[in-house]
Parts: C-alpha cells; sequence; structure tokens
C-alpha cells in the first residue's frame, strides 16, 4: 500500500488552489484540508461575537477557542465551525475582507497552525494555503507551487462571478486580485512566500486537467522514493 503523503499545495489568490486541492484530494483518496477557510472561520466567528479586528488579543481567544472541521460530503467538502456547517457563510464579501486583517495576526496564524499540523501529521492530506511548504510542513513529501499572471487570474474569477450572476467589472477583479498579492507578499507573518524545494507550476493557459495530471505525476513519482 503506498504511503500516506502529506501534499502541500500553495500559491496566491486565483492560482487554482482549491479546485486543484479537491481534485487531487478526491483521485488519492486523502483529506483535503483549505488553510484559507481556516482563517475564513475566524473572521467569521469575529464578526458574529462582535470582536473589533483591531483586537489582537480578543482574536487570539476567539482562535484559541474555535473548533474547525473538514467532512466530506456529496457536493464536496463541508467546513464546520464548532459543529455547524459555515461553507457558504464564510464566502461573503465582508468575511473576504476581513480575512486578511484576521490571517495577519500572529497568534492566530500559531492556532491555526497547531490545528493544521494535528489534522495533517498522519498523512493522507492535500493541504493548500500560502505557508503550508514553508511554515505548517515544511517536510511534506510533496510541495507544490502554483501561480499564474493577475490577468489570468482575474479573468478566472470574473468568470466564476458572473456565470454565478455577480456582475462586476474585470478591471475591477484584476486590480483586487493584485492587492490581494500585495497584502499576501508583505505581511510581516508568514508571508506567501515559495520554498526552495517547491515545485512550481505555472496554471497560465492550462486547463484544471493538465495541472491535475501534473500533480498526480509528481506524487507518484514521490510514492515510488517513498
Ligand atoms: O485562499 P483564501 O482566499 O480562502 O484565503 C483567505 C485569506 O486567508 C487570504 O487573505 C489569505 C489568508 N491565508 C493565509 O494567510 N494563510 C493560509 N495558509 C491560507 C490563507
Amino acid at each position: 500500500m503506498p504511503k500516506q503523503l502529506i501534499v502541500a499545495i500553495d500559491g496566491p489568490s486565483g492560482a487554482g488552489k482549491s479546485t486543484l486541492s479537491r481534485c487531487v484530494a478526491q483521485v488519492l483518496g486523502y483529506l483535503n484540508i483549505d488553510t484559507g477557510a481556516m482563517y475564513r472561520c475566524v473572521a467569521l466567528a469575529a464578526q458574529r461575537q462582535g470582536v473589533d479586528p483591531s483586537d489582537a488579543q480578543g482574536l487570539a481567544r476567539l482562535s484559541r477557542s474555535v473548533r474547525i472541521r473538514f467532512t466530506p460530503s456529496a457536493t464536496g467538502e463541508r467546513v464546520l465551525l464548532d459543529d455547524v456547517d459555515v461553507s457558504d457563510a464564510i464566502r461573503t464579501p465582508e468575511v473576504s475582507l476581513l480575512t486578511p486583517k484576521v490571517a495577519a495576526i500572529p497568534a492566530v496564524r500559531d492556532a491555526m497552525v497547531a490545528q493544521q499540523r494535528k489534522m495533517g501529521e498522519k498523512g493522507g492530506v492535500v493541504l493548500e494555503g500560502r505557508d503550508i511548504g514553508s511554515v505548517v510542513f515544511p517536510a511534506a513529501e510533496v510541495k507544490i507551487f502554483l501561480i499564474a499572471t493577475a490577468e489570468e487570474r482575474g479573468r478566472r474569477r470574473f468568470a466564476e462571478l458572473t456565470a454565478k450572476g455577480v456582475q462586476i467589472d474585470l478591471a475591477r477583479t484584476i486590480a483586487e486580485i493584485k492587492e490581494r498579492d500585495r497584502l499576501d507578499i508583505t505581511r510581516t507573518h508568514s508571508p506567501l512566500v515559495k520554498s526552495a524545494d517547491a515545485i512550481e507550476i505555472d496554471t497560465t493557459g492550462l486547463t484544471i486537467d493538465q495541472v491535475q495530471q501534473r500533480i498526480l505525476q509528481i506524487v507518484q513519482n514521490q510514492n515510488r522514493i517513498c
């Protein structure tokens, strides 16, 4: 039986991490851990409990008390916050805006990283985020760093939202992607960074299937070594 590996998938917003992590985890029969969803859960809890985004201590306390779990379902993985399904509630524009502020607080990151390590330590997991290969699991057997141009990522986001009937402007969507990159790259604690041993895949112009095949090939090669 092949070893249960830790697969780390990092990269900026819109590079395809969520879709690919989900697909790869499904093919391998691994648990998919969306670490961005965990920071979103803390932001949602703060919003619901009226904790101010500038109250670092309050947010730290909150992040240590929340219980976040992922459970597979017919419609994909669901995110449970204190046993309540918040998979949709964590995707609102308000929560998306609040999350980078919450994720920049060192004590919040420490609490989330501790939970992520606990969930992933036995292997058989695909974790997606910004700091998985660099901080959470620097010894992960497979480290992928997905990138794509800001224009391509903006176009993908635009297509996704317009398909849902949301009226948005393409230029603004691209500008927002660039702003999120700036926040992710310049934050002092665990900024988005490609670790030296991660394999970079530029997804610009590639289909999901093409990228998925490349990742699965990398996992297969690693399985032969382990
Ligand atoms: O991937 P996402 O858009 O759901 O991430 C939400 C926010 O959380 C985004 O601002 C980046 C941040 N994040 C992080 O700081 N570290 C991670 N491991 C994952 C996400």
